[in-house]
C-alpha cells in the first residue's frame, strides 16, 4: 500500500517537475513571426512583439517568392495579402512552422483541403469586419440605384439639365430587397435595411437560418429571389458552388428594373455577362466592390459604364476594421504557436 503511495506521488511529482520545466522553456522561448506585409496595423504586430521575433518583407506589396524566401526557420506567419496560401508554404515551413492566420475574412486563395488534410492551425478575421464591408454595401446600394456615377459623369460632360424626369433612380422604400447568402455580413446588411422600410427581405443559401427569422427574411429559391428583388446583395464566398453564380442566365432571370451589389468577390460575377447586361438595360445598375481582375485595369469596359458605381475592394478598409483584423490574426497565431485553440480558427 506504501509503496503504490510512493509510486503514485513519485509520478505525480515527476510530472509537475516536467510541465514545470517545460513552462520555463516555453517562457524563454521567443518565437519567430513573418508579417508578410510591412504596412500591417501596429495593432497586430505589437501584439505580437511582445512576445516574438517579428519580420517583414523588404516590399511592399512583397512579390510571393520574397515571402517564400523568408519563410524557413519562423514559427508562424501573418498572411496579410490575396498570394496564394497552400502545401508549398507549409513544406517549405516544416518542420519549425506552428500556425498560420490570414488577416481576411475570404479564404477563396488558401489552399483549404491541404491545411485540412494536415490539421495544421489555420486562423483567420471574420465578424471584426462584418460591419464595415455591410456599411459598404448599403453605400454601393444607394449610389448604384440613385445613379450617382452617371450623375457626376454628367456634371463633368456639362449635361446637368433640370427637370422632374431627370436622372430618377430607385427607391429602397417598399422595394424587394434579396441577400444572396446571409452569413455575417449578410445578416449585417439585413440589420442595416431595417431603417430603409424595405417592404419585403428574401435571401438563399444552403439552407433556412434562425437568424433569418429574427431579421425578418423569408428563406427562398435562389431563383425565386433573383426574380422577385429590386435589389440582390452577393454576400457569399467564392467557392467552386458559387463561381460565376451571377452570369447570362441568372442576370435575365432578374428584373429590368434590378441592382446587384457585390462585396464578396469579383469571380461570383461573370463579369462580362454583367457588362453586357449594364449595355443591354437587361438590369438597372450595379455596385461593386470586387471585380475580376484586382486591380481592375484603367482601361476596363466595366469602368465605362455609367450604370457601374465600381470601388477598389475597399470593404474592410477602415481603420478601426483593419486595427482589429490584424490583432485577431496576431491572437490566432500566438494561440496556434503555443498549441492552445485559436480565437477564430478556419471552421474546415
Ligand atoms: C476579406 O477579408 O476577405 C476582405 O475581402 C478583405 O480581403
Amino acid at each position: 500500500m506504501y509503496k503504490t503511495t510512493l509510486l503514485i506521488t513519485l509520478i505525480l511529482a515527476t510530472r509537475v517537475m516536467k510541465s514545470s520545466s517545460e513552462m520555463s522553456t516555453k517562457q524563454d522561448w521567443r518565437p519567430k513571426v513573418l508579417v508578410t506585409n510591412k504596412e500591417t496595423p501596429a495593432k497586430g504586430v505589437n501584439l505580437l512583439k511582445e512576445k516574438c521575433d517579428v519580420i517583414f518583407p523588404e516590399n511592399v506589396p512583397a512579390t510571393r517568392e520574397e515571402i517564400l524566401k523568408l519563410i524557413p526557420g519562423v514559427d508562424g506567419i501573418m498572411w496579410v495579402g490575396h498570394h496564394a496560401l497552400n502545401g508549398e508554404v507549409l513544406d517549405i515551413g516544416a518542420p519549425k512552422l506552428r500556425a498560420i492566420s490570414t488577416m481576411s475574412a475570404g479564404m477563396d486563395y488558401v489552399d483549404l483541403e491541404e491545411f485540412k488534410r494536415r490539421d495544421f492551425p489555420l486562423g483567420y478575421t471574420p465578424s471584426v469586419l462584418s460591419d464595415a464591408v455591410a456599411d459598404e454595401a448599403i453605400g454601393l446600394m444607394i449610389a448604384a440605384g440613385r445613379r450617382f456615377h452617371e450623375g457626376r459623369l454628367k456634371i463633368d460632360n456639362s449635361q446637368w439639365y433640370i427637370g422632374p424626369q431627370w436622372m430618377l433612380g430607385k427607391d429602397i422604400r417598399a422595394s424587394t430587397v434579396g441577400i444572396i447568402g446571409l452569413g455575417e455580413i449578410g445578416q449585417a446588411i439585413a440589420k442595416r435595411l431595417k431603417g430603409f422600410d424595405v417592404g419585403q427581405l428574401l435571401y438563399s443559401g444552403r439552407k433556412p437560418k434562425p437568424e433569418g427569422n429574427k431579421l425578418g427574411a423569408k428563406f427562398v429559391a435562389q431563383d425565386e429571389l433573383l426574380k422577385e428583388s429590386d435589389y440582390v446583395f452577393l454576400a457569399v464566398p467564392l467557392n467552386n458552388s458559387t463561381r460565376h453564380l451571377i452570369n447570362a442566365t441568372t442576370l435575365k432571370q432578374m428584373k429590368q428594373t434590378a441592382v446587384l451589389i457585390n462585396i464578396a468577390r469579383g469571380e461570383i460575377v461573370d463579369q462580362d455577362a454583367l457588362v453586357d447586361a449594364l449595355k443591354n438595360g437587361t438590369i438597372f445598375a450595379a455596385g461593386l466592390d470586387v471585380m475580376t481582375p484586382e486591380p481592375l485595369p484603367a482601361d476596363s469596359e466595366l469602368l465605362k459604364l455609367p450604370n457601374a458605381v465600381i470601388v477598389p475592394h475597399l470593404g474592410s478598409a477602415t481603420t478601426r476594421t483593419r486595427d482589429d483584423m490584424s490583432a485577431l490574426a496576431a491572437h490566432n497565431i500566438l494561440a496556434g504557436m503555443e498549441g492552445s485553440p485559436m480565437l477564430s480558427p478556419y471552421p474546415y
